[in-house]
């Protein structure tokens, strides 16, 4: 009874974010004005399931999957792609800066029915350096021009 007490205060703020979360209306503002950033390690497909739990009403993202995992994934990019159709509207980031590569990788998302697809432009981390992809991107414009154009010509 005693615990009952102290769980009380904890399960009647869960139960009203819920209640806010299924019963909001329709308010006029569209579905992609909010989103979940993508963060690696972080927004795999079980966090975003448990996402939509709370919501349908945000862009939810990928981490970021980089060209050659997508790619060369030894079980095939369906696996390393594999997320839930009530995911949706869901964006896969990608992480490279292959144009042909990234090209072909936006051909799969298409295929596998992502609603858009993103690059990373913006990941400082050491590794990522090493691999000369995210935010050193950002000292190549010329090269991220052409990743872009080179994705939007695939699909
Ligand atoms: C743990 C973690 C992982 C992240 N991974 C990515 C990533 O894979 N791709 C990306 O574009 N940004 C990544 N970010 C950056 C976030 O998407 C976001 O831009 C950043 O947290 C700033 O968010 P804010 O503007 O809401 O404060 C990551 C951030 C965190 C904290």
């Amino acid at each position: 009874m005693e615990q009952k007490d102290k769980m009380a205060p904890k399960d009647t703020c869960f139960r009203q974010v819920m209640k806010t979360v299924y019963n909001a209306k329709p308010c006029g503002i569209e579905l992609d004005r909010y989103s979940v950033a993508p963060m690696l390690e972080i927004t795999n497909k079980y966090w975003r399931f448990f996402a939509r739990l709370l919501t349908r009403r945000a862009t939810l993202y990928t981490e970021m999957i980089h060209q050659d995992c997508v790619l060369n994934h030894k079980d095939g990019y369906l696996k390393v792609l594999d997320y839930e159709p009530c995911e949706s509207k869901l964006v896969l980031q990608l992480g490279g800066n292959d144009p042909e590569k990234l090209a072909r990788c936006a051909v799969l998302a298409e295929e596998m029915g992502y609603d858009e697809v993103n690059l990373n432009v913006g990941c400082p981390s050491s590794r990522v350096q090493d691999g000369q992809f995210g935010a050193c991107l950002m000292a190549s414009p010329e090269r991220v021009a052409q990743c872009m154009h080179s994705m939007q010509q695939a699909v």
